[in-house]
């Protein structure tokens, strides 16, 4: 029988993605998250500067004891959608809790920050008329709910509030939204929120912030960038993860009653989705002391930042220190960038190698995530790494 069309083509293109140094692969990990790891098929342990797990409390003991107790209390499944049986006391505690943690009226409780997106994008943009406003280097998961959306897309240049300010004066809509991440997600840099709120106010607009990477870790107690840049605005809905600082999975979206109400009666992946199991959100009280008690993590990671700015001044790749956990190292070339991580890796230390389509072409890079649990000796232990695969030379080996 020969092959089909179907199956040779995408052969053919995988092959393609091999040859462009854009095949991706799994490690599998036989330890929890943390920053020394054990991968299946090496001999000891590796260091790890790839994870989004900020404040280290993935693992923490407090945590794995507020899961277990949450899961004896209330299952671990919550077997079937909010809106039918799903939503259980430990849902509506939790979001009461994030919603006044961050200083918003009410919350909401999706399974994945994926999900928040689409919920909130496509729930309130459904006519060609509607314009969503976002930023060029937004995360995947706002761009995907953008062309999800009905709404027409005006992309403006990274972090161009007067770009952006031009695309809402030329724009027309019956709505606007404007979309952005707080700290984004590749670059480490962060959006000039207050200016975002501004403009909204100026235009009509409403502004979605996603701040996955700024939750835990900026402002005040670990609030977020919201907090971080004093904000406080009706205008304004917050979209946060808890798979990252927060040390669990699943995300919330904090807004006005009325708009999460709205989201409650359109939002398909809120509506048509089964709830966030009860041991994880059981937990979610216990992720947020954490945060609230862990300035001293905090204040760890700015060590860390300070101790690997330090060390840096003389490498060939531009690196970029915004006062975040991410740190790229802007190597161009896609292979160039494989070629780099995996040098490291061979002595010990993991960092990711980021290539399009996750970042634009010729802007791969390398991505550094500093962690609580990260030790100044560690960040020695990279910079010592990088200096022997020749981040100070000409030719980096392998
Ligand atoms: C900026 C940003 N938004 C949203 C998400 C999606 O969140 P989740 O992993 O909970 O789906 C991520 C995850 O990597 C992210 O970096």
């Amino acid at each position: 029988m020969s092959e089909s069309f179907f199956l040779s083509t995408l052969k053919r293109e995988a092959k393609d993605w091999e040859s462009l140094g854009l095949r991706r692969h799994r490690k599998t990990l036989l330890t929890p998250a943390g920053p020394h790891l054990q991968l299946e098929g090496q001999r000891g342990s590796a260091l790890s500067f790839l994870s989004n797990d900020y404040l280290g409390l993935a693992a923490h003991p407090d945590l794995r004891d507020g899961v277990a107790k949450a899961a004896r209390l209330w299952g671990v499944g919550s077997g079937a959608s909010p809106l039918v049986s799903g939503h259980m006391q430990c849902h509506a505690d939790a979001e009461k809790t994030l919603a006044y943690f961050t200083g918003f009226e009410d919350a909401l409780l999706f399974i994945t920050g994926y999900m928040a997106n689409l919920a909130v994008i496509t729930s309130l943009l459904t006519s060609p008329e509607d314009v969503v406003f976002s930023d060029s280097l937004n995360h995947a998961s706002l761009i995907d709910a953008c062309r999800l959306s009905r709404a027409r897309i005006a992309r403006f240049s990274h972090l161009d509030t007067q770009h952006l300010a031009e695309l809402l004066k030329a724009t027309p809509a019956r709505r606007r939204l404007i979309v952005t991440d707080a700290v984004f997600s590749m670059d480490g840099d962060c959006a000039d929120l207050s200016r975002l709120v501004e403009l909204a106010e100026e235009f009509d607009a409403l502004v979605l912030v996603d701040d996955a990477h700024g939750f835990g870790v900026r402002g005040s107690q670990g609030k977020g960038s919201l907090s971080e840049d004093n904000i406080c605005s009706d205008r304004v809905i917050l979209m946060a993860t808890l798979g990252k600082a927060a040390g669990l999975s699943g995300a919330f979206v904090a807004a006005t009653k009325f708009l999460i109400e709205h989201f409650v009666q359109h939002a398909r992946t809120y509506i048509f989705s089964t709830a966030p199991s009860p041991a994880l959100v059981g937990a979610i009280p216990m992720a947020l002391k954490l945060i609230q008690e862990g300035e001293f993590r905090r204040v760890r990671l700015k060590a860390l930042s300070a101790r690997f700015a330090s060390g840096v001044a003389s490498w060939r790749y531009p690196t970029f220190f915004y006062g975040t956990c991410i740190i790229p190292v802007l190597v161009g070339n896609e292979i160039q960038t494989m070629h780099c991580a995996q040098a490291l890796s061979h002595r010990g230390v993991l960092v990711a190698g980021i290539r399009p389509p996750t970042v634009p072409a010729g802007t791969s890079r390398l991505r550094i995530s500093l962690t609580a649990m990260h030790e100044l000796k560690d960040v020695d232990t990279l910079l010592f790494a990088a200096e022997e695969v020749g981040f100070h030379r000409d030719v980096v080996d392998g």
